[in-house]
């Protein structure tokens, strides 16, 4: 088995959207063609999985790459690149001959007196899931107790970010934070396990605070896994889907985060409505579902609305799993669905947005986040019924349905982070930025979208590599304090 693992892993590593070409430390022309908006200044910022194999050691889960950090440095007359593997304990372990580390699906290397010892593994700190700007700090940020702060310049690792003895020590704080800019605050899920079950708490702090503030927890005996969570100016939305654990079977184990996890259709989606101001939870049901982000969510006088992308069921997981996707890569169009939560009805209302399947969205968050909106974009990736995998950047107008978009036959693309033109007052007024690995050459591009037609502006191409990866900010040139 660890042989055919191995293999697995080192095919995955030379695959198209997965391979990787060595570091570039110092940033380095890219090739532009087209016309970049002489507006658009500043740094595309993003995280991947990036090595699946070193000496003994094989992730086994797509999500347990090793990150690697890299950036698009969009100046008045260049682009640049510039990547580095992400240095943190994980990697020096992996590198030093040990795993023992809480992973996300893959068997830690913990002795049975390191277990006896330590019944719940230490968090990782292999921060690849997103990188966020956080007052004058850049963060990694993965599910787990750590964050790292990243140097803007280098894309060195600065260490930890700390923060205060607050009550929430040891949680496992999310890697998809909300911005409330009205407040200045930084808001996120944090989740405790006990023996007897689960706390979610909602926390907030302010961009540059250490001390994080519970707003509100809800408990449970079955805790869900939890990757995003949707925000409105007075209260949060959580979705508890089926696919959870009992958290005493965490315990003395080796096995992967998610290889705990059960998925029960029978328990249907809970729905946690929580008043920002009180902390009050009160719930909603919803048939099964299995969802990785919420898209928007707003209220509607004294209803909730959340738009998310649902799976029917959490085979995704599985999916993502590296030896599945060394034979099949996955199907990554869940569909959009607004769930509309009314006060005083416990069932939820769900209903589709529209046809189009997509993963990774992306919203105007500045204009949009927590009100009702139009747009949303995102990434369709997925095999193609006549032979091969297609991947295409998705615009949804969600009041319409209706969608359009772009496609260019060779590069598969990751999330579109939608980047506002400066003065615009409409929603989709602003660019698009995608990257896109080669599927026939050992190449990447980053596009530059219209995000109003969809149309490509500019192709930034690379002679590197890049795996696809999960997410990522823009940091325009004017908000990069205290950086030369
Ligand atoms: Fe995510």
């Amino acid at each position: 088995m660890p042989l055919q693992l191995s293999h697995r892993s080192r095919e995955l590593e030379a695959m198209a959207p997965f391979r990787r070409s060595p570091d570039v430390h110092e940033p380095q022309d890219a090739v532009v063609t087209g016309t970049v908006p002489a507006w658009l200044q500043g740094d595309l910022l993003r995280t991947c999985p990036a090595v699946f194999a070193q000496g003994s050691w094989q992730a086994r889960h797509w999500f347990d790459g090793l990150g690697q950090i890299y950036a698009f440095r969009i100046g008045a007359s260049a682009v640049q690149f510039q990547s580095r593997l992400l240095d943190s304990e994980a990697a020096r372990e992996i590198a030093a001959g040990r795993a023992q580390l809480s992973s996300f699906g893959t068997p830690t290397g913990r002795t049975p007196w390191q277990r006896l010892l330590q019944p719940v593994q230490r968090s990782t700190d292999n921060t690849n899931v997103n990188i966020v700007q956080m007052g004058d700090e850049l963060v990694a940020l993965t599910e787990g107790a750590r964050q790292l702060r990243i140097d803007a310049a280098s894309l060195r690792s600065l260490g930890v970010r700390p923060y205060a003895r607050d009550g929430l020590d040891g949680c496992v704080m999310g890697a998809h934070p909300h911005r409330d800019f009205a407040r200045g605050q930084v808001v996120n899920l944090a989740t405790t396990f006990g023996a007897g079950g689960g706390v979610v708490s909602v926390y907030q702090h302010d961009d540059r605070e250490r001390v994080r503030r519970v707003v509100g927890s809800w408990q449970t005996d079955r805790v869900p896994y939890m990757h995003s969570f949707g925000l409105t100016p007075s209260r949060v939305v959580l979705v508890a889907h089926p696919f959870a654990v009992r958290p005493r079977s965490m315990l003395w184990s080796n096995r992967g985060y998610i290889d705990h996890f059960e998925w029960r259709p029978q328990d249907g989606t809970r729905l946690i409505v929580m008043d920002r101001a009180s902390g009050k939870a009160t719930e909603h049901e919803a048939d099964a579902m299995f969802v990785f982000h919420t898209v928007n969510a707003f209220e509607r006088g004294g209803d909730t609305v959340l738009d998310a992308l649902a799976y029917p069921n959490a085979t995704i997981m599985d999916d993502l799993r590296v030896a599945r996707m060394a034979e099949r890569l996955p199907d990554l169009r869940p569909r959009l669905v607004r769930i509309t939560m009314r006060s005083g009805r416990p069932r939820a209302d769900v209903q589709a947005l529209g046809d189009a399947g997509f993963e990774f969205p992306s919203i105007h968050y500045r204009m949009s986040s927590g009100s009702d909106y139009r747009y949303a974009w995102g990434a369709a990736d997925g095999p193609q019924a006549e032979g091969g995998y297609a991947s295409s950047i998705v615009k949804v107008d969600v009041r319409s349905g209706k969608s359009r978009a772009f496609s260019d036959g060779e590069r598969i693309y990751g999330e579109p982070v939608f980047v506002a033109r400066p003065g615009g007052v409409d929603e989709d007024d602003g660019v698009l930025l995608a990257v896109g690995c080669s599927q026939r050459t050992p190449a990447s591009a980053l596009a530059i979208l219209d995000a109003r037609d969809m149309t490509l502006r500019a192709r930034v191409d690379v002679p590197a590599a890049i795996p696809l990866g999960f997410h990522g900010s823009f940091i325009r040139g004017s908000e990069q304090g205290g950086r030369p």
